[in-house]
């Protein structure tokens, strides 16, 4: 079935599910998602260390206008009337990440006042009965470690354990599910292999290094968290992307596998098959990470739950080489971003994921969303791009689910606007407007949408 734009918009309700969606099921968990640097703010305040992207924003022409998360959302010191909001709204679900750089003084110790942050904060969802999703590592890496190395440093997976060690025994009871890590992929590849990201370096051979680094980490965690926090899930944050090829021709069709192999198989298969794809290192030779025996096996130890998320697809074509370039599609619905709206991607990546994974552990979709360029105009905020994209998007969800896959819940990305890395505050994904220039916020028409759903779902449940 085509999630296209026509069959939402001719529907007669522009969100709400068709009766016969599996997302009625009142045990499919809806909620939003954040992450620190993002939102938080307060990047000098209770000992906070500097992180890389502190240093990155500071550098000239890496972010849009020269913006930096300095303030963002102010969600350090807004974070009582934040829960409120998401309360009010309804959500059931809320992930948002640690700053690392909050919790952990220069030589390893706690940071009190940090740690008592995420404390009240997580203790105020709990009392709320919003179920959390806490991800370690969402890229803001104390820059004392990138100093040293970073990710292309075999320690820093270790001081990462030593940090997922101090949180679980510090949180434990009051986090529903852990996510190591959000996005390796962005991390190596934009952050060591592209530049793009912080810490903006440039070399494949980086990108590959880092990756297996941030994957050894994970792998290194999720022990800990275990055995200090052993009921709540464990998991880890993948971003998916979508590669069509261009025309039939083999060179195409191989360039379509290569740019998924990059950036799926990249991540998955050593997560699920304890090996890294070897189409990888035909796409960049040469590239092969140094890997310590027992590595691989750290790194594919069982998993509770598969975290996705999913934005776009690429369309692709043979570069002439061994590689495959983007050849973008004209006339197609794209957002803010540029991003091409494709909801059938979400769905036929998770069947063919379960296809190529015997062991692909129950996923939540803990990313989706888009930007878009939203105007408050007498107080109100009407997003219908916004809202016809998550139409489609949870119709995708419940395509898949009825295919088979195991998916139990789903994450809009962003609770509110925020700090979009690169793109600065010019991209708005919130389903919450945010004035930066107040830190007004406003509820969007999609997040009242979303939020009769889910009061509608909850009225239909208790009558069953
Ligand atoms: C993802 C990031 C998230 C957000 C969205 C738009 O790659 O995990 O922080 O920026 O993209």
């Amino acid at each position: 079935m085509a999630h296209d734009a026509l069959s939402s918009h001719s529907s007669a309700d522009p969100f709400t599910p068709p009766a016969d969606s599996t997302l009625w099921r009142e045990n499919f968990l809806l909620g939003a998602a954040t992450a620190s640097y993002q939102i938080e703010g307060a990047v000098n305040e209770d000992g906070r260390l500097p992180s890389i992207w502190d240093t990155f924003c500071a550098t000239p022409g890496k972010v849009l206008a020269g913006d930096s998360g300095e303030v963002a959302c102010d969600h350090y010191h807004r974070w009582e009337a934040d829960v409120d909001m998401l309360a009010g709204l309804g959500l059931e679900g809320y992930r948002l990440s640690i700053a690392w750089p909050r919790v952990m003084h220069l030589d390893g110790t706690p940071n009190r006042k940090g740690l008592d942050f995420y404390k009240r904060l997580l203790t105020r969802l709990k009392e709320k009965g919003i179920t959390t999703f806490v991800t370690l590592y969402h890229w803001d890496l104390p820059q004392h470690l990138e100093d040293r190395g970073g990710w292309l440093n075999r320690e820093t997976a270790y001081r990462f354990a030593d940090y997922a060690d101090l949180m679980s025994r510090e949180l434990a009871g009051n986090v529903d599910a852990w996510a190591t890590l959000n996005e390796p992929w962005c991390s190596a590849y934009l952050g060591y292999g592209n530049g793009h990201h912080a810490p903006g370096l440039v070399n494949a051979r980086f990108a590959t290094q880092a990756m297996h680094h941030l994957l050894l980490a994970h792998g290194l965690a999720v022990p800990v968290l275990s055995a200090n926090d052993p009921a709540s899930q464990k998991g880890i944050v993948a971003n998916i992307g979508r590669g069509t090829p261009n025309s039939d021709s083999a060179d195409d069709r191989r360039a379509a596998h290569l740019f998924e192999v990059q950036h799926n198989a990249w991540i998955l298969d050593p997560l699920l098959k304890g090996t890294y794809p070897q189409a990888l290192f035909e796409l960049w030779p040469g590239t092969e990470p140094l890997i310590l025996d027992g590595d691989m096996q750290t790194i594919s130890a069982p998993l509770d739950f598969l975290g996705i998320n999913y934005y776009f697809r690429t369309n692709v074509a043979s570069d002439g080489a061994h590689g495959f370039k983007d050849v973008p599609l004209q006339g197609v619905e794209r957002t803010q971003m540029g991003w091409e709206v494709y909801p059938d991607g979400l769905c036929d990546l998770l069947i063919s994921f379960r296809r190529e994974y015997a062991n692909l552990p129950p996923v939540y979709i803990t990313e989706n969303g888009m930007a878009s360029d939203d105007k408050v105009i007498d107080g109100r905020v009407d997003d219908t791009q916004r809202i016809s994209f998550l139409k489609r998007h949870l119709a995708a969800v419940d395509e898949a689910i009825k295919a088979g896959v195991d998916i139990r819940g789903y994450f809009l990305w962003s609770l509110m606007d925020n700090f979009e890395w690169a793109f600065g505050y010019e991209r708005r994904f919130g389903i919450v407007h945010v004035d930066y220039a107040t830190q007004k916020r406003t509820i969007k028409r999609s997040a009242e949408l979303v939020s009769r759903f889910l009061k509608e779902r909850k009225e239909r449940n208790l009558r069953i």
